[in-house]
């Protein structure tokens, strides 16, 4: 492994910076420091904990332009998408600031002669791995919560987007969060993922990433038996019943399909549209997918930045090609502009009609700009199509009726749930998905409890 990892903008092919990696070595000693430092922090108070957080939050806020160009910078997307990033993961900081005051434990009646106290404590030492696709808020998101119940925190970010860990770092030190309680560590992913999973004092392991890389590390924690938040792949349907508000739906579904070029995990991949309306709903999308402007996300009047590199291009295309030539119809879109000397790589905002699920777009993540349409004439058809997938992340969908509503939302088997909305993602609520998409929840009242251990007490008289 080189000792310096280079950032590059993925728009430009410019170097950022060079950043040093940290070896196998180092890591366990990053851990050590981690271990050591869990024994005073998990003794803080509550209040001192989210006083911190606070201070964290108001310095995230306060630095929110220079966080969010360098978001655009190594990650590409839009600068006004950017700065909306870094205010949704400075939200999650002063969301657990106050939960941090609400750990409660209980006291159960219990035998004669006896008490039972239920109480709370931080899980230990945790170890996050986190996403290029929001290199700020899959942090917070993380960080924040584990931070609140007591625990102490080593990073490791994605190698393409290591810029903003070390940024949320240093504001995190100027607030006053002790060095050793959160850490971060930049390397080869497998490397790193290797020590944090066989290490004992790493209590929990908090992921986002893809299902393949999920179960690698939920296999390799499985010797020290760790505690286990996996965020992984998805596939969201988003269906549009004929009694949909069409405008509405086209409004959510670009907010939801074309938001940081389509490499969130909450990215609708699939719209599943009644056939009587499919033509206006068709016409309608590709109309305002034609007017989004492709480019350098720090250039003025840019939607659409550049993908991340050339191995998710690649998976893009294709999945177009494929499903162009099984029979697809390109509405608009379809083309890219690609410079392998460089490692830049746009993909214009494309609809594709007349998709089925002969085609791999049907059945894979795109994690790119990219809207198959595919038709249904009857609900359940719609619910089973949407359903046939290991993935249970979020889907979407449109009806005003709200019999059918209550009945989609109840049938779809999903952890996050779009009604008339495209972005359900928000700090007060439980992100997360079912069966191949994950485990546990982040955000919401939920989100601590993954960082708690629970520890009863009987008292005998
Ligand atoms: C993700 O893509 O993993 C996160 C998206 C979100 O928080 O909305």
């Amino acid at each position: 492994m080189p000792e310096q990892l280079t950032v590059y903008n993925p728009a430009t092919g410019e170097a950022i910076e060079s950043i040093p990696q940290q070896t196998a070595q180092e890591v366990e000693e990053a851990i050590e420091r981690s271990h050591q430092a869990f024994q005073s922090w998990s003794k803080t108070s509550a209040g001192e904990r989210a006083s911190l957080l606070r201070k964290w939050y108001e310095l995230i806020v306060e630095h929110k332009e220079e966080l969010a160009e360098l978001i655009t910078k190594e990650n590409g997307k839009p600068y006004q998408e950017a700065v909306g990033e870094v205010l949704y993961g400075a939200g999650y900081i002063e969301w657990f600031a106050e939960e941090a005051k609400r750990i409660y434990g209980r006291t159960v009646p219990a035998a004669a002669g006896k008490r039972i106290v239920v109480t709370r404590q931080a899980v230990g030492p945790v170890a996050a791995i986190t996403p290029w696709n929001f290199p700020n808020a899959m942090i917070t998101r993380k960080a924040a919560p584990a931070l609140a119940a007591g625990c102490t925190f080593i990073i490791k970010p994605a190698e393409d987007t290591p810029l903003s860990a070390y940024a949320l770092a240093r504001l995190a030190y100027e607030a006053g969060i002790p060095k050793d309680v959160l850490q971060v560590v930049i390397g080869d992913g497998a490397e790193i993922g290797n020590v944090f999973t066989s290490s004992p004092k790493i209590r929990k392991i908090t992921f986002t990433g893809s299902t393949p890389v999920g179960k690698i590390l939920m296999k390799n924690s499985a010797d020290t038996v760790k505690h286990m938040s996996m965020e992984l792949g998805g596939h969201a349907p988003l269906i549009v019943d004929e009694d949909a508000d069409l405008d509405l739906a086209v409004k959510q579904t670009m907010a939801s399909k074309f938001r940081n070029a389509g490499q969130t995990c909450v990215c609708a991949n699939r719209l599943i549209v009644h056939e009587s309306i499919k033509d206006e709903f068709a016409k309608k999308l590709s109309e305002e997918a034609a007017k989004l402007k492709v480019g350098n996300g720090l250039e003025e009047g840019v939607n659409v930045g550049p993908v991340i590199n050339k191995k998710g291009f690649d998976k893009i295309v294709s999945q177009i090609n494929d499903a162009v030539e099984k029979g697809a119809k390109v509405l608009t879109g379809g083309t890219y502009d690609q410079n392998d000397e460089k490692g830049c790589y746009f993909v214009t905002p494309t609809v594709l009609a007349d998709v089925d699920t002969s085609m791999n777009i049907m059945h894979e993540e795109t994690f790119g700009p990219v809207a198959p349409i595919v038709t249904f004439s009857d609900i359940d058809e719609a619910i089973k199509l949407a359903n046939d997938t290991p993935f249970g992340l979020a889907a979407y969908f449109f009806t005003e009726n709200y019999r059918r509503g209550i009945y989609i939302s109840e049938h779809l088997e999903y952890g996050i749930i779009g009604w008339n909305d495209g972005g359900p993602s928000a700090v007060q609520a439980p992100f997360g998905g079912m069966k191949e998409s994950g485990i546990g929840r982040e955000g919401g009242t939920e989100g601590i409890e993954p960082y708690l251990e629970t520890k009863y007490m009987s008292i005998g008289l």
